[in-house]
């Protein structure tokens, strides 16, 4: 088992990666310092990983909150099921939320746990490769709102996160190439080595080698963590954990939760974003082709959806977390490797690029 810290201060926590550590019991059981425990998952995960998780803690009072599985689910609407059990239950305030899933449990099990009587421990059990490299860590909580993805949500970190790299068998082909879409952004901005690593192996990393797969799992946490530590709260260099999301969450929310698969339009937009910094010298040409190979070959898509026109991105990209007075401003590469801090776009490029994608 590998152990990285996180390093906030009195908010530190562990991130555990390894084989079959959900059944490791007593490795759940140190974190949890209740004995009130809910669970949030969905209705693929349960009948998979929830017995596990309910044999670590025999002692418990232990409710499971199960909800239809769908990126389309993660509303607020959803989240007050949470809220309804807990008060139903009359759990008290250092009880101790577990969200047993991807990217959408953690990221709405977070949510559910800050705001319950204004915050409960929390601990993350990752189940994607999505969730095991990016939401898991570094307290970003929410859920979408129909204009705008992620648009209501909180910082929260977790008490800890166990990463088993076993339950990723059990995933789908498309969800651990999306999952290699955030892989691939930390090599893209500040990890070149490992950005020439992927484009190296990734047909180990697509067979689910486990070598392959743990180290890429170490070393974007590592790079996660390094960056959430030195600006937990993004006011820098946290939003180049952003690259492609900008146009990403466009095409998310306006082909419709569920569609494109976050990592997929990630990929998407990362592509818009190599065309971009390419047009503004950044890149050159022959930098995007290994960007664009990159993600074809981790077998995700770089062509943008044929409905959705420049106007339509425009309006939807007006409506991010990195925007100042309305402006639209995004994360650019000045390199492989090397990311930028968000720029405020010129409209007219903004526009060419779109239109060179897009139509
Ligand atoms: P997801 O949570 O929808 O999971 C993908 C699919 O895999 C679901 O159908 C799920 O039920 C299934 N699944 C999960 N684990 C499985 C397993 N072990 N075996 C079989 N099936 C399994 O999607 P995701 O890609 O994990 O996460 C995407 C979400 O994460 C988006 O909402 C995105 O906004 C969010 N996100 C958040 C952050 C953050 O910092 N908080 C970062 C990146 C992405
Ligand atoms: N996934 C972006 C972040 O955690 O900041």
């Amino acid at each position: 088992m590998k152990e990285l810290q996180v390093d906030l201060k009195d908010r530190s926590y562990p991130i555990y990666i390894g084989a079959d550590l959900l059944k490791q019991g007593p490795l759940l059981k140190r974190h949890v310092q209740s004995q009130q425990v809910v669970v949030l998952t969905n209705d693929t995960i349960a009948p998979l990983y929830l017995s596990v998780v309910q044999q670590s803690l025999p002692d418990c009072h232990m409710e499971v909150v199960v909800i239809p599985d769908g990126e389309q689910y993660k509303t607020l609407e959803y989240v007050g099921q949470v809220f309804d059990r807990l008060l139903a239950k009359k759990f008290s305030r250092n009880a101790t939320l577990i969200a047993l899933g991807g990217g959408v449990i953690g990221d709405m099990g977070g949510f559910a746990a800050a705001c319950y009587q204004r915050g409960i421990a929390f601990i993350q059990i990752p189940t994607t490769l999505l969730a095991q490299v990016d939401s898991s860590v570094g307290g970003k909580t929410g859920v979408n709102h129909p204009l705008g993805k992620n648009m209501i949500g909180a910082f929260y970190q977790p008490k800890c996160v166990i990463a088993d790299t076993r339950v990723l068998r059990t995933l789908e082909d498309r969800q651990l190439s999306a999952g290699i879409a955030e892989v691939i952004k930390y090599g893209l901005i500040r990890d070149l080595p490992f950005f020439e690593w992927l484009e190296a192996n990734m047909s180990q990393l697509l067979a689910r080698n486990d070598d392959a797969l743990s180290f890429a799992i170490e070393r974007s946490c590592r790079n996660k963590a390094e960056v959430v530590a030195e600006d937990e709260f993004e006011s820098g260099v946290r939003a180049t954990l952003n690259l492609g999301h900008t146009f990403g969450h466009a095409i998310e929310t306006g082909m419709g939760y569920g569609r494109y698969l976050h990592g997929e339009a990630v990929a998407i937009g990362t592509c818009f974003a190599a065309d971009l910094s390419h047009r503004l010298g950044y890149l050159n040409e022959e930098e995007v082709v290994r960007i664009v190979a990159i993600f074809k070959a981790a077998a995700l898509p770089v062509e943008p959806p044929q409905e959705m026109t420049s106007d339509r991105y425009l309006d939807l990209m007006s409506v991010d977390k990195k925007n100042i007075d309305g402006n639209i401003r995004v994360i650019l590469l000045k390199a492989l490797g090397k990311a930028t801090l968000p720029v405020n776009v010129d409209l007219s490029m903004l526009r060419e690029t779109l239109e060179n994608y897009a139509g």
